[in-house]
């Protein structure tokens, strides 16, 4: 298997529904910094029994050097939505880079810049 089948991107049939979208922005009372990962901003994935999101992690990545976890976010389908929010300081990154694990679907990847200011 090659890697562009074990990791589905942008534009892999499907992405609309599965791509982890990841939010840069700030708490709302704490001001502190906040990544918001989101799988399906238009709706949640569904969360059935067989067909669900297990997972989704984040990590951070800096002048090409190895990627660093950040977080990972594991759902109860009974109870929780694909959407998580991690407390990190993006500028220690050039990037971050999510992951999301759809049962049926497979596993998803995402990346986004991380605004210098
Ligand atoms: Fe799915």
């Amino acid at each position: 298997m090659d890697l562009e089948t074990f990791f589905k991107t942008k534009g892999s049939p499907g992405y609309e529904k599965h791509l982890p979208i990841i939010e840069i922005g700030k708490g709302h009372r704490s001001g502190e910094p906040i990544v918001r990962v989101i799988v399906c901003k238009e709706g949640p994935h569904k969360m059935t029994e067989k067909h669900n999101v297990a997972y989704v992690e984040l990590f951070g990545v800096k002048n090409g050097e190895n990627p660093v976890a950040l977080g990972r976010a594991a759902f109860n389908r009974k109870l929780t939505k694909p959407n998580v929010r991690f407390c990190v300081d993006t500028l220690d990154f050039d990037s971050l880079v999510a992951i999301a694990y759809c049962r049926t679907h497979g596993i998803w990847i995402n990346e986004v810049e991380v605004p210098k200011k």
